[in-house]
Parts: C-alpha cells; structure tokens; sequence
C-alpha cells in the first residue's frame, strides 16, 4: 500500500502533468502565455520534497526538464516565420513521412467510383475550387476514416485524395512515436501535430489507427491510454480550429479495436467501407493487367472477373504477376515466347489463396450498418 503522502504527490504531478499538456498546446497562440503557464507548473512542483531516487522523484525530474526544454528552447515559432524550415527533416525526427507534392491520382486507383464522387465532392473540392467555398462558407479539411479487408487500396486512396486536392501529405509511423520515457510519447504527439498545423493545407494519415489509437479499457499500458487521450484532443483541436486546412486520413482493417471515442461525431464524419472489389471493378482491373502483358488471345476477362469472386485487387494483381512469371518460366524453358494462356490463369486462380473468411466480412457490414 501507498501511503497518503505519496498519493498526493502522484496527483499534484498528474494534474502538473496535464497542465503542461493545456500549456504546449496554447503555444501556438500565444507563446507569452504559454510561457508563463509553464513557469507556474515549475513553482508547483518545487513545493514538492520528494526523494529524488524514487520514482516519484524521477517524474518530478523529467516533468522540470521537459517544461525547462520548453522554456529554454522558443525558437520554434520564429523559425517558421522565416518559412525556410526543412520540414521534411522535422518530420523525419518524429518517424513521419512528409512529402510537399504528392503526386498519385485517383486513375491510379481502379474502380471505387462512388467512394471517388463523394470524396471529390466533401474533401477535394473545397481546396480545388477554394474561393467558391469561401463563398458558400464551407471549410477546408475534415476527418475520414477507411476501413475494410487489407488489399483493397485503402492506402493508395490515402496518398491520392491529397495528390487529387494538392496538398502534402504527411504519413506517420506509429512506432516511431511511441516512447516509454514518462511524457516522452505526448511531447512527440503534441510536436507533430503542432508541425502538422505549421505545414497546412495538408493531409496527415494515420494507418493502422487501431494500434494507435486502441480501446483504452483493453490497454494495460499507461503510456497507451495517456497517449490515445493526447491524440484525441489534438485531433479534436486541429478538426475545431483547422483554419489552415488539414485532412485526417486514418485506415483500419480493425476498426472495432479503435477507441470508441475516436468515431464520435465531431472527429471522422465520414466512416467510409472500403469494400472487396465489385465484379465491375475486377472487369476493370483484369483489363487493364491485360493492356500490360503478353497474353494469348482466348483470354476471357470477363470469365476471370466472374471465378475471382472475394478476391481484393492486390490478391488480383499478385494472380497476374504469377501468371506472366509462368509463362515466362515456360518461354526460358522451351526458348520461345509463350503467350499468357488463359489456362495459366486459370490454374493461378485456384492457387493464390483467398484469405477473407465470410465471417470477417459480415464483421464489416455490421460495424458498416452501426456507424
Ligand atoms: N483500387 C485499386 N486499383 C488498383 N490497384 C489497387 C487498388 N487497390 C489496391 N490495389 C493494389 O493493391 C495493393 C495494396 O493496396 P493498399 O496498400 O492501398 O491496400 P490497403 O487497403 O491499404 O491494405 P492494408 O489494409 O493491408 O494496408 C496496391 O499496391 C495496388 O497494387
Ligand atoms: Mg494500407
């Protein structure tokens, strides 16, 4: 058992502790205050005796340090005044990919016509045609989130609404991130996204979201929990205050193990399902692969379409890939150029393993009716 003075110690550097939190996120508004703020939390503390081997003590030490680095280093706001930071560096010391022109489009992506509309109409358009949505007083920005089977381009949609709106993209390595060391991983949360509002418009994605922002009440590690809260308010901020215009992409193939409270309105108004391919869509990809390769003409697209039924357009791509290494194979073999056969083909089907099982799917459609 603790004993009561060691409790109250632990709640004055909790409440310490998050008001260091509220202190760095006003920074960007005003640096005087913030500053202040932070030079009270040090008064606060110092009232505290506490040994400094302990592990009371050693939070006590790391918070001053952490609030002192604080102090100590306000050059940060300048610095972007004078807009010749490297940013792509600043991001890179978060584990974040920061690219300023992304260039994939929504042609590189097949099929996903309706997902497309509706994402041109509520995301792109706004930053395409900005002065006409200055005037009909609608904002830059916004959260979406994409889940659905893994394979099925919810990446490549990603990094092509931003190339599509002409914004930057940001991708985050949530691994990176993380760090045990007390306050270490909401110091790094707080920076990227305080760089993430300094590099607007733009689009910060968030993959794997559920290994990022988890259940709490599934979470065993304090560090986590502190660390879903911290991303929930800052992502609460940039979506309240987004005046830069930033888009918050997040992708799951788990999205019941997200936070709950992640899916609340105000946060991702648009949960998108980014479903198996339809037959249509895999008309359209098998044709195009077909375009590409050296295929024999009893090749029936529309047959393939018909037997790859559950199959996700990376299972499709990776059965042509195996076809043509066949074929390929064969012409080294025999020393003459072997068309792809329909045959190939078709014997590939049966090898390249389906991986979706029906119950995943009905998983999707019902958090797909729920949300
Ligand atoms: N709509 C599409 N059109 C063309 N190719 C696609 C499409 N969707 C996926 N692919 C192919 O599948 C590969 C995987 O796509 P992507 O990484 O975007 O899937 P994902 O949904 O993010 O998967 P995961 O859930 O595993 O992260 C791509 O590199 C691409 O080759
Ligand atoms: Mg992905």
């Amino acid at each position: 058992m603790r004993s009561k003075n060691q409790a109250d110690i632990d709640l004055i550097i909790k409440q310490a502790y998050d008001r260091f939190m509220e202190c760095v996120s006003a920074e960007s508004k005003n640096f005087d205050n913030a500053k202040n703020c932070l030079n009270e939390i040090l008064q606060s503390l110092s009232t505290i005796n506490v040994d400094s081997a302990s592990s009371l003590g050693q939070r006590v030490s790391t918070l001053k340090s952490l609030i002192n680095q604080k102090i100590l280093v306000p050059g940060k706001q300048e610095e972007t005044k004078e807009g010749n930071v490297d940013y792509s560096q600043k991001f890179a010391e978060l584990g974040a990919r920061f690219i300023q022109n992304p260039t994939r489009k929504f042609s590189d992506l097949k099929g996903m016509d309706e997902i497309k509309r509706n994402l041109r109409a509520t995301l792109i358009y706004p930053f395409v045609y900005k002065d006409l949505s200055r005037e009909f007083g609608i904002s830059l920005g916004g959260g979406v989130l994409l889940y659905g089977p893994p394979g099925n381009g919810k990446t490549l949609l990603a990094e092509a609404i931003a190339g599509e709106a002409g914004i930057s993209f940001i991708e985050l390595n949530p691994a990176y991130l993380y760090n045990e060391y007390f306050g270490r991983y909401e110091k790094n949360i707080a920076d990227l996204f305080r760089l993430t509002r300094e590099t607007a418009p733009n689009l910060l994605f968030l993959d794997e979201v559920e290994s990022l922002i988890p259940r709490r009440e599934t979470s065993d590690q304090s560090v986590i929990k502190r660390g879903v809260t911290q991303l929930l308010i800052e992502i609460n901020r940039l979506m309240t205050e987004n005046t830069g215009g930033t888009v918050i992409v997040a992708a799951t193939n788990l999205p019941w193990e997200i936070d709950p409270a992640m899916l609340r309105p105000g946060r991702f108004d648009q949960k998108i399902y980014v479903t198996l391919p339809s037959s249509l869509d895999r008309l359209e990809i098998i044709k195009d692969q077909l375009n590409k390769g050296y295929y024999s003409r009893d090749v029936d697209a529309s047959l393939i379409a018909h037997r790859t039924e559950g199959f996700s357009f990376a299972d499709l791509i990776y059965l042509f890939k195996r076809a043509t290494q066949q074929a390929f194979f064969q012409s080294v073999e025999k020393g003459t150029k072997e068309h792809i056969k329909m045959d190939d083909i078709l014997n590939q089907i049966s090898l390249v393993k389906r991986v979706y099982s029906l119950d995943l799917i009905r998983k999707y459609e019902l958090f797909n009716n729920q949300s």
